[in-house]
C-alpha cells in the first residue's frame, strides 16, 4: 500500500516540512482490488469536447450524485460486501479505521463514514475542533461494564467521569478504479495545495493499492440541502453564502477553478452554521490547457475580429452542413450549474465559472425550487438561460466568445425577465408585491453572481465585501456541534 501523506504526520516527524507528498510502501495485501461494477456505469470524464457533439457525450462530462438513504445501513448486504472488500484491500485498514456506513455514491467515488481509531497518534494541528470536542461518557455505561447488575448507584461513591475525546470520524472516499490516474493525482494535488484554507475540507491522507485509491478526509456532519433550503431566512442565506464564498476566495486565490459547485459539494450544517467545500475531482488550475478566446480581447479588437461573423447570415436551428472549425473547451461540471461561457465553449475559462454556479444555488434558494434548471443537454441549458435573460443579452454574451445565437423559440423574448420577477413568480407572489429590503439586497447580489459576462461578474473576494454577505458576519453561532449525531449514539449503545 502506498501512502500519500498530505495533512497527516505522525508526531515524531511533525518537525519535518510537509510540503510535498511522501510515499511509502506497506506489506502487500493478499486481496487484489476488484473492478467496481457501478463505476462502469459512469464513463470517465473527458475534459474536452468538440463542437457538434451529440447528447451522447454529455454524460461523460456530468457529475451526478445519488445520496445514500438511511436504509443504506450496515444491514444492506451489497454495501456490507463492498465495505468488506475495502477493508481487505489495504493491509492494516481495520487497525486504523472502523467503517460505519456508506454516506454517498457519486459519479466518481463511493464515500464511507468511518471512525479514525488512531487519531491520537498523529499531529492534528489542522483539526479546528481538536480541543473542543471532548466529552464525558455517561457514568451509567461505565458502571454497568464494571460491576454486577445489583450495583447500588446511590450508595456507591460516584467516580468523576473521565474526560476523553469524542470518537473522531473520517470520510473515506473510494475513488472508482475507472478514473484516470492523472485525474486522481490532480484531485489529491489540488487538495494538498489547498490545505489550511478556511472552509475547504482538508485531505488527511490517501492510500493506494494497485489501482485502488482512497482519500481520507475529516468527516463533516451536514444536512441534506433539500431538507433545509426552503426554510432559510435571508440572514441564514447570507451566512451560508459567506461560508461558501470564504472557501471559494481561498480556492480562487490559489488560481484553482472548482468546476463543480453545487449543493452536494458544499457540506453545510445548519445547526452550527458551518460549511466545507468538498470534491475537487473536476477542479483545475486556471490557464491549464487554455487557448486565447476573444472574450479576453479589448472590445474594439474583438469587434474587428468578429466582423466577418457578424456580416454572415445565419438561419435559426441546427445548420445542415456545418463548415465551422471545431472548438474544444472544457465543459466538465454538472447540468444546470454550468456558466454561459462554459456552454459557449469559451477556451479561456476563469474562476468566474464557479461564481455563476453559486448564483444558481442562490436562485434555487430564493425561488424555493430545486433543481431550478433542469436541462437534458447544453442546448437546452442555453435555452433556459436565454428564457430568463432574453435574446438580446444572450446574443451579446454569445458574441463575447465568438458565437452567434439565433433562435425562433417563442418562449425566448427579446428582453427576458428580471430576476426579481422570476423569484416573485416562483414563490407565488404577484409583481406588485412589496419585496422586503433584505430580500431586495439578496436579489441585487444574485444579479452580480449571474452576470452573463464573466469579466463583469463579481469575484469571490468582492462578494465577501458585498453588503449582502456582510449580513452573514458576526452572527452568533446557534445550535451546537453536540446536536444529534446518530452514529455517535450508536457507539454509545455498543
Ligand atoms: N468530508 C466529508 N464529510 C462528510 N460527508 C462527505 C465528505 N466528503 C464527501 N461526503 C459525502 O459524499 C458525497 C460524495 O462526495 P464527493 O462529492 O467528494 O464524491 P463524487 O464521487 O465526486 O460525487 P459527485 O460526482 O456526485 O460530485 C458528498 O456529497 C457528501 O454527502
Ligand atoms: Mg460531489
Amino acid at each position: 500500500m502506498a501512502t500519500v501523506t498530505a495533512t497527516r504526520r505522525r508526531r515524531a516527524d511533525s518537525f519535518q516540512a510537509a510540503t510535498s507528498f511522501q510515499i511509502h510502501e506497506d506489506a502487500p495485501s493478499t486481496e487484489d482490488t476488484e473492478m467496481n461494477e457501478s463505476a462502469l456505469q459512469h464513463p470517465d470524464d473527458d475534459a474536452t469536447n468538440q463542437d457538434g457533439g451529440g447528447p451522447g457525450d454529455e454524460d461523460g462530462q456530468d457529475s451526478e450524485y445519488v445520496e445514500s438513504s438511511e436504509e443504506d445501513g450496515p444491514d444492506d448486504s451489497h454495501i456490507q460486501q463492498d465495505m468488506e472488500k475495502l477493508q481487505n484491500c489495504f493491509s492494516g485498514f481495520r487497525q486504523k479505521y472502523r467503517l460505519i456506513k456508506r454516506i454517498g455514491e457519486g459519479t466518481f467515488s463511493t464515500v464511507y463514514k468511518a471512525e479514525d481509531l488512531l487519531y491520537d497518534s498523529y499531529d492534528n494541528s489542522w483539526d479546528l475542533d481538536r480541543d473542543t470536542e471532548k466529552w464525558s461518557p455517561p457514568p451509567l455505561r461505565s458502571f454497568a461494564s464494571q460491576s454486577s447488575a445489583t450495583l447500588d448507584y446511590q450508595s456507591q461513591p460516584q467516580p468523576q467521569p473521565q474526560r476523553r475525546r469524542k470518537p473522531k470520524y473520517v470520510a473515506i472516499k473510494k475513488i472508482y478504479v475507472t478514473s484516470s490516474p492523472s485525474r486522481i493525482l490532480n484531485e489529491l494535488e489540488l487538495l494538498h495545495d489547498l490545505r489550511g484554507c478556511e472552509s475547504v475540507c482538508p485531505l488527511i491522507t490517501a492510500f493506494r493499492w494497485t489501482d485502488q485509491v482512497v482519500a481520507v478526509l475529516p468527516y463533516f456532519r451536514h444536512a441534506d440541502f433539500r431538507d433545509y433550503f426552503r426554510n432559510m431566512t435571508i440572514p441564514d442565506i447570507a451566512i451560508y453564502l459567506r461560508s461558501l464564498f470564504t472557501a471559494l476566495a481561498s480556492v480562487h486565490r490559489h488560481r484553482i477553478l472548482h468546476r463543480d459547485i453545487k449543493p452536494t459539494n458544499f457540506l453545510y450544517d445548519p445547526a452550527s452554521r458551518r460549511g466545507v467545500l468538498v470534491d475537487f475531482g473536476l477542479a483545475e488550475r486556471e490557464g491549464y490547457d487554455c487557448k486565447p478566446c476573444v472574450c479576453h480581447d479589448d472590445p474594439a479588437v474583438r469587434k474587428a475580429r468578429l466582423r466577418p461573423l457578424l456580416s454572415s447570415t445565419l438561419k435559426p436551428g441546427y445548420p445542415r452542413e456545418d463548415t465551422r472549425p471545431s472548438r474544444r473547451a472544457n465543459r466538465a461540471g454538472t447540468r444546470g450549474f454550468r456558466a454561459p461561457e462554459v456552454l459557449f465553449k469559451c477556451t479561456e475559462q476563469s474562476t468566474k465559472i464557479d461564481i455563476w454556479s453559486v448564483g444558481v444555488i442562490l436562485l434555487t434558494i430564493l425561488s424555493r425550487r430545486f433543481p431550478f434548471f433542469n436541462s437534458a443537454d447544453d442546448i437546452e441549458a442555453m435555452i433556459e438561460i436565454a428564457t430568463i435573460f432574453g435574446q438580446r443579452r444572450m446574443q451579446t454574451a454569445a458574441l463575447l466568445h465568438g458565437c452567434m445565437l439565433e433562435t425562433s423559440i417563442p418562449t425566448i423574448g427579446k428582453s427576458g425577465f428580471s430576476l426579481q420577477g422570476i423569484i416573485l413568480w416562483s414563490t407565488g407572489r404577484s409583481e406588485k408585491h412589496e419585496v422586503p429590503a433584505d430580500e431586495k439586497l439578496a436579489i441585487e447580489f444574485l444579479s452580480r453572481c449571474m452576470e452573463l459576462d464573466p469579466s463583469k461578474r463579481i469575484s469571490a473576494e468582492e462578494a465577501l465585501e458585498h453588503e449582502f454577505l456582510r449580513l452573514g458576519m458576526d452572527q452568533s453561532v446557534e445550535g451546537t456541534s453536540e446536536a444529534g449525531d446518530d452514529d455517535e449514539m450508536d457507539i454509545l449503545r455498543v
